[in-house]
């Protein structure tokens, strides 16, 4: 399925530009960048509790737990029928389609919650805090992760450009102004008591090749539909584009600042 307007129905139907997307930065980051280990530093695990992933994407984060041999119950949660499937694929781990404020999942059922970034995209994100700490048990954690504000701008507002050049604006729909600058004050009103991590990094190519790759993965939130008209023309533009700046600019890097909190809100 696809729409000319880009929806995060259209966005994430495949797993591929997420992964795309979680690989560049896996690779290309200026200082070595784990957020799944930040994560992992902060559930404080003994490998036995139960874990719900919510917005879990192509799930290789309860996939990592399962390898090292975690032996709690293992639940990833996505309102994407491809996503779910990804996560059933995966043995020892379930998938469950549902929405982050209407989670499927009984009271207090969990040992730790978490929602690595995914809450851009929920329209009543304080709504979905209130869940997670619904089906996690007194004394268990939430985690939430979320990009700065300004993250992967400069890459962003190359695409939003050429889009621009055809009429496309960023749609709303497709991300909220949930940010590390607003999420401690959403955290604080769902937990009395909330802890954060900062991190911050940037992105760094010395080639065209990875840049593009990742430009073109950050399409629909930049307003270009997956099965927009222009979207063939507009990715060419942006390639174009970026070739041309490496061109004319020897020996440099293409430098884009980024970075994310981990919040920690402890069930009470
Ligand atoms: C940016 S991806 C992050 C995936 C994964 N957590 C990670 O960090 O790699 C956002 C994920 O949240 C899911 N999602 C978006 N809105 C949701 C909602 N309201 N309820 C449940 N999942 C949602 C999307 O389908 C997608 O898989």
């Amino acid at each position: 399925m696809s729409t000319s307007t880009p929806s995060l129905n259209s966005e994430y139907f495949s797993t591929t530009p997420l992964q795309v997307r979680i690989d560049t930065h896996a690779r290309y980051s200026e200082h070595p960048d784990d957020p799944a280990a930040a994560v992992l530093e902060v559930l404080d695990l003994a490998g036995t509790e139960s874990l719900a992933d919510i917005g879990c994407g192509d799930a290789r984060f309860l996939a990592h737990l399962a390898e090292r041999g975690h032996s709690g119950r293992l639940v990833n949660v996505d309102n994407s029928a491809a996503m779910v499937a990804a996560a059933t694929a995966i043995p020892g781990v379930d998938g469950v389609l549902g929405e982050a404020t209407a989670l499927p999942l009984a009271d207090r059922e969990f040992d730790r919650t978490t929602a690595r970034h995914m809450l851009y995209h929920v329209p009543d994100p304080v709504a979905a805090l209130r869940e997670f700490r619904r089906i996690t048990r007194p004394g268990g954690r939430v985690v939430v992760t979320v990009n700065h504000a300004r993250t992967c701008t400069r890459t962003g507002e190359l695409v939003v450009s050429h889009a621009q050049a055809y009429g496309l604006e960023p749609v709303a729909e497709l991300a909220n102004s949930v940010n590390s600058d607003t999420l401690p004050e959403m955290m604080a009103e769902v937990f009395t008591t909330v802890s954060i991590a900062r991190f911050d990094n940037a992105l760094v190519f010395d080639t065209a090749p990875p840049l593009i790759r990742l430009a073109h993965a950050m399409a629909s939130f930049c307003g270009v539909g997956t099965d927009s008209p222009h979207r063939d023309a507009i990715l060419a533009d942006v390639a174009t584009d970026i070739h041309r700046w490496f061109a004319s600019n020897p020996g440099q890097v293409w430098r884009d600042p980024k970075g994310y909190i981990v919040a920690t809100g402890i069930v009470e």
